[in-house]
């Protein structure tokens, strides 16, 4: 298979990355010794980046695709000011009891609330513009969130679309989830409706902005 990661760039750059505090240290922590594929977890480096992003972007309303445990929700809600809101959507049970806990122990849980089922479904019960979308639920429902989201999002909102990479595996799609972001990679970069920008963070992270 072919392979972009970059060990020890990441690792040199979460160095120079502010810290993500105990709160979230200790999320991920819980996270990798409780939980079932704790690699999905964002991380330090990109949950600051997140975090920023919408700080920069003065974003109030937030949707979120796919919450697992918690850890990029509150990433985000500690960028968002005072009143602002983050809706996630999430489909396992277990990962909402985990970080409901978590919420309820942050100065920030208050800015989050979570719609439990399949995330289609729950966007289409959504009223409202979002100024800022992150997406990171099921691969092969990438290119369909996309279309489902881009009508409630504001003009000049942003959207952050995780893993666009698969470790390498778009460069020479084999499996159902590298076919799913292949295809969903193909149609944002020839849609005029946003500007783009494909990052190399992490796992690769698409950023578009609704022109
Ligand atoms: C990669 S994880 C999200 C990681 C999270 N954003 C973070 O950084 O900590 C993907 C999540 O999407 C959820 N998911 C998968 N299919 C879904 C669906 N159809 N609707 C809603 N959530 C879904 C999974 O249960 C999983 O918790």
């Amino acid at each position: 298979m072919l392979t972009l990661r970059k060990p020890e760039s990441e690792h040199a750059a979460r160095q120079k990355t502010a810290s993500h505090g105990d709160r979230l240290e200790k999320l991920a922590t819980v996270t990798q010794e409780t939980m079932e594929w704790p690699e999905m977890l964002t991380g330090p480096l990109e949950g600051r980046f997140l975090k920023q992003m919408v700080m920069i972007s003065g974003a109030k309303r937030i949707l979120e695709v796919g919450m697992y445990t918690g850890y990029s929700a509150l990433s985000m809600a500690e960028g968002l000011p005072e009143g602002g809101e983050l809706i996630t959507l999430e489909i396992n049970d277990k990962a909402i009891e985990f970080a409901s806990r978590y919420f309820e122990n942050s100065p920030h849980g208050k800015k989050i609330k979570i719609m439990k089922g399949a995330g289609l479904d729950s966007i289409k019960q959504l009223t409202g513009e979002f100024d800022f979308v992150f997406i990171d639920a099921d691969k092969v429902n990438y290119s369909n969130y996309y279309e489902a989201i881009l009508p409630k999002l504001k003009k000049g909102g942003v959207i952050l679309v995780d893993n666009v990479l698969y470790s390498g595996e778009v460069l020479d799609p084999q499996s159902e989830n590298a076919k799913a972001i292949h295809a969903f990679n193909e149609l944002v970069s020839k849609d005029n409706r946003v500007e783009k920008v494909l990052l190399t963070i992490r796992d690769g992270v698409y950023f578009l902005v609704k022109k």
